[in-house]
């Protein structure tokens, strides 16, 4: 595992969305698909957004590409402005040339008796095409990554779970106070981020300070599921200074 350290978010955002473009082409040019892992909230924004820049202004081609997302609020409807189905199609999905059949989220209008085949369905699909090529990570500050909040096995899959009050709060201004925040969630499994050949965590500003000592410095333990990563042999923290303020 590595950690690299920026001044800003800027800069490291551009240099993480080179990288997947570079393997998106590299995949293009050997007529492969490319499987992407993509995670929503503030930290990717930026990676995002260079992503849109290069398709609108680099020709950099989505055609090729298969996304899987980590998780999404259960119950939750797409259109709610909330979802992160609303959230990965205002981002990125409506401004570059992804196949709309290409685009995998978990869907938060499942009905409870059929989930449990559905988050098997979507394990099976990614393993159907050879695994996550790219993960995209952050952190929250339970120390989850997607929604696996302390408590989640090394080998979980995707499957549902209830969000950490802390979780909770920290979404609670997005829905206009704590009480609209769903109290669950779909998401990936540890185990599904552990397959990922390759995976980029990002962290930014001092309220991440804290969670990214003890994922980084840590002893790995369920509490902190994102120490997991530590096992993960192509893994790269990608933090500000903010966020590295707290490592040794
Ligand atoms: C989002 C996700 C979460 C977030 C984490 C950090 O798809 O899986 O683990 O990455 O809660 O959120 P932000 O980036 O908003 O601080």
């Amino acid at each position: 595992v590595h950690t690299i350290i920026f001044q800003e978010s800027k800069e490291p955002s551009v240099l993480v969305a080179n990288e997947i473009a570079s393997l998106i082409r590299t995949k293009e040019a050997k007529n492969e698909v490319c499987v992407l892992g993509l995670a929503t909230g503030s930290s990717p924004i930026g990676v995002y957004q260079e992503l849109v820049r290069q398709h609108k202004e680099e020709g950099l081609s989505f055609l090729n590409v298969v996304t899987f997302n980590l998780d999404e609020y259960y119950p939750m409807e797409r259109s709610n402005l909330q979802s992160y189905h609303y959230f990965m199609h205002d981002h990125l999905f409506n401004h570059v040339n992804i196949l709309p059949e290409n685009i995998n989220i978990p869907d938060g209008t499942i009905s409870t008796e059929n989930l449990k085949a559905y988050c098997i369905d979507y394990e099976n699909k990614i393993k159907a095409l050879g695994g996550l090529d790219f993960q995209l990570l952050g952190i929250g500050r339970t120390g989850h990554i997607g929604f696996n909040e302390p408590g989640s096995h090394l080998n979980s899959r995707t499957r549902s779970i209830t969000l950490d009050h802390i979780t909770r709060v920290d979404a609670a201004p997005d829905f206009l106070g704590i009480d609209n925040v769903p109290r669950k969630a779909i998401t990936m499994g540890i185990g599904t981020v552990m397959d990922a050949k390759r995976v980029v965590l990002l962290g930014w500003g001092n309220n991440k300070a804290g969670i990214l000592q003890e994922t980084i410095e840590g002893l790995i333990s369920s509490e902190v599921p994102a120490t997991y990563l530590q096992e993960h042999t192509n893994t790269t923290f990608i933090l500000d200074e903010g966020a590295s303020s707290e490592l040794t």
